[in-house]
């Protein structure tokens, strides 16, 4: 029997999922699991016995892709001791890359972007039959509305169900846009169904997700871009269209025993009416990630942010004045082309005002496509950008130890989320300002809302009694 019949007459069926990046790649794992097993294949733990290897992939910076390239090298043996076994790239490097990847990496057989994920299973078939396949047409209208994620590797406590898909901001350094399409929202009457189905199986907390949370609208499917139109036409009905701050409204109230969180927030889009249903909802977390990237108005600029350092200021004031309690984050980039050591300190000023209690903090990485890889130079040194990130990431660390630093000798309410990495002794959980708490296990089960009393704390972890 040659080769080639040997494969025609392989079928697939066990399938190892390996997910790398944003939140939203672990929500769409969950949905590309979801299809496979309605389609007859099994997910599997171990990537040596499996039929398909597939790698969600995230493009964000170069690092990212390295990382993937060398993983796919630690696959090269196996491919050759196993030829039926197929390796496929899903999610943003698919959708970057797209053929090329095919032809850079000998070993992968399917290429599917995060708006194909409906196709797997004859994609896999295809594979089956010996042919490679490139599937990686956006979709202004997919939001996998009707699939039940499979939460597999979740701890039935805590999950993601992802409400928008797709950015239309244009900033200069992301290539989300480019991976991840226009920008369209979920129906909210299948978002509450998910949560309340969460519920009845016993998850105790919600997270909403999209690249820009606050932007979501519904007005009966389709890309946000095309809702002015939409709005002229007859037969429009205005009581029909849900903003963030409906969805949220309606989620709290939906499932009011449950603890609701979102990400990502973006300020320009966060209105006045979110913060104030943020205030309104016990069961609504006090806390919001808000990247601003540079505290440099210069910086900004640049990057096409679309809103102002002042503006940012005046929005942070209003969560605090309204949300006393609230534990804000942020993403920052160092090293955006042009940035100098005046802008630099900018950042550092800006983070002494807000004084976030978490933050992720990177170097700037030129990608390829991008306003920035065409219009600026990436020209800081590598030397200054690990500069200035060692100065984010130590004043950050002051900060975040100060943030925590208040709720030693208080009781704080936690949900139990798993065991403690440290110690088998240990549980941990979160509070509503998302800190992370330590303490003994005593008779505590994970999913129990508990109070906590706080004896110290690091700049990462409150440490409590129980
Ligand atoms: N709105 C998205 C942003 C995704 S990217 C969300 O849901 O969070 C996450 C973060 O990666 C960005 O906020 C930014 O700080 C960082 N980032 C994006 N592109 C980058 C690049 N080219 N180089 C370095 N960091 C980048
Ligand atoms: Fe990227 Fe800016 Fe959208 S960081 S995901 S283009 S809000």
């Amino acid at each position: 029997m040659s080769l080639s019949n040997t494969r025609v007459s392989h079928k697939s069926n066990k399938v190892y999922i390996e997910t790398y990046g944003c939140q939203m790649n672990v929500s769409d794992s969950e949905i590309v699991s979801s299809i496979l097993l309605k389609n007859n294949f099994s997910i599997i733990d171990d990537p040596y016995k499996a039929d398909v290897i597939f790698f969600n992939t995230c493009s964000i910076r170069d690092k990212a892709e390295q990382r993937l390239r060398n993983r796919l090298n630690n696959f090269k043996k196996l491919k050759k001791d196993k030829p039926y076994l197929k390796i496929g790239v899903l999610g943003c490097m698919a959708e970057r890359l797209k053929e090329k990847l095919i032809e850079q990496e000998k070993i992968v057989d399917m290429i599917m972007g995060p708006d194909s994920y409906r196709n797997i299973p004859y994609v896999i078939r295809e594979a089956d039959m010996g042919n490679k396949s490139v599937n990686v047409i956006l979709s202004n209208e997919e939001t996998y509305a009707d699939i039940n994620p499979v939460r597999r590797s979740s701890n039935n406590v805590t999950a993601f169900i992802s409400i928008t898909r797709g950015c239309d901001n244009k900033c200069s350094f992301c290539v989300v846009p480019l991976t991840r399409g226009m920008e369209r929202s979920r129906n909210p009457i299948s978002i509450i169904e998910e949560a309340k189905h969460l519920h009845d199986e016993g998850y105790k907390q919600i997270t909403l997700l999209g690249q820009n949370v606050d932007s979501y609208l519904w007005y009966g499917g389709g890309p946000k871009k095309d809702y002015k139109q939409a709005k002229r036409e007859p037969n429009f009905d205005m009581k029909k269209t849900w903003n963030f701050s409906r969805l949220l409204d309606e989620m709290a109230v939906a499932v009011p025993s449950m603890r609701i969180r979102f990400s990502t927030s973006n300020p320009q889009d966060m209105t006045e009416d979110v913060i104030d249903v943020i205030a309104k909802h016990d069961n609504i977390c006090k806390h919001i990630h808000l990247p601003i990237q540079s505290g440099s108005s210069r910086i900004l600029r640049m990057m096409r942010r679309g809103h102002t350092k002042e503006y940012y200021k005046d929005l942070i004031d209003r969560i605090k004045s309204k949300i006393p309690d609230c534990a804000i984050t942020h993403d920052m980039i160092v090293g955006y082309p042009s940035e100098t050591d005046y802008d630099h300190k900018q950042t550092l000023d800006l983070m002494n005002y807000v004084r976030y209690s978490h933050g992720f903090m990177f170097k700037y990485s030129e990608r390829p496509g991008t306003y920035a890889y065409r219009k600026h130079k990436d020209d800081v040194k590598e030397e200054d950008k690990d500069n200035r990130l060692s100065d984010l990431i130590e004043l950050q660390k002051e900060h975040s130890f100060g943030f925590n630093k208040r709720y030693v000798g208080t009781n704080v309410k936690v949900l139990v989320e798993g065991v403690s990495k440290k110690s088998d002794e240990k549980l941990f959980g979160r509070n509503s300002q998302n800190i992370v708490a330590i303490f003994p296990k005593n008779n505590n089960k994970i999913g129990d809302y508990i109070d906590v009393k706080i004896k110290d704390c690091t700049s990462a972890t409150l440490i409590a009694e129980s």
